[in-house]
């Protein structure tokens, strides 16, 4: 069974979505089979995003990744990197499809509410960012 990496992002906490953006998955017949609640350091933000570290936003992206709480979670399902990220949405709000996650609660391209593993190698190298194997419920 596929699985990938979530994250409820630190401007979803804060707005008090998490049970909201729970829901969505768990409607659409997704497990989540690890959750954690955290804030990342700097460091760690700026490890995560390693990839984009040539990008421009590289900066604000990882300031606001390390500014307050997020939720990891592992997403279990038949074709779940592909669901969660019809699920979550366009990047941009703006270009997001109606009912998604970032069309209905994120506020722009970085306080986009959600973050989701785009292949299944980057899927699996996400979830052992946040989960050690003692941690995978089963
Ligand atoms: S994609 O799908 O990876 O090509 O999307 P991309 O637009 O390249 O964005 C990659 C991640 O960077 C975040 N982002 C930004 N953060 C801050 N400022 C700006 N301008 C900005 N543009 C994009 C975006 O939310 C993506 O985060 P994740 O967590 O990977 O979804």
């Amino acid at each position: 069974m596929e699985r990938t990496l979530s994250i409820i992002k630190p401007d979803a906490v804060e707005r008090n979505l998490i049970g909201n953006i729970i829901k969505r998955f768990e409607d659409a017949g997704i497990k989540i089979v690890a959750m954690k609640l955290l804030k990342l350091s700097k460091a760690q933000a700026e490890a995560f995003y390693a990839v984009h570290k040539e990008r421009p936003f590289y900066g604000e992206l990882t300031d606001y990744m390390s500014s307050g709480p997020c939720v990891p979670m592992i997403l279990e399902g038949e074709g779940v990197i592909l669901k969660n990220r019809e699920i979550m949405g366009a990047t941009d709000p703006k270009e997001a499809a109606a009912g998604t996650i970032r069309a209905d609660l994120a506020i722009d391209k970085e306080k986009n509410s959600v973050h989701g593993s785009d292949a299944p190698e980057t899927a699996a190298q996400e979830i052992a960012f946040f989960f050690t194997e003692y941690e995978l419920a089963g």
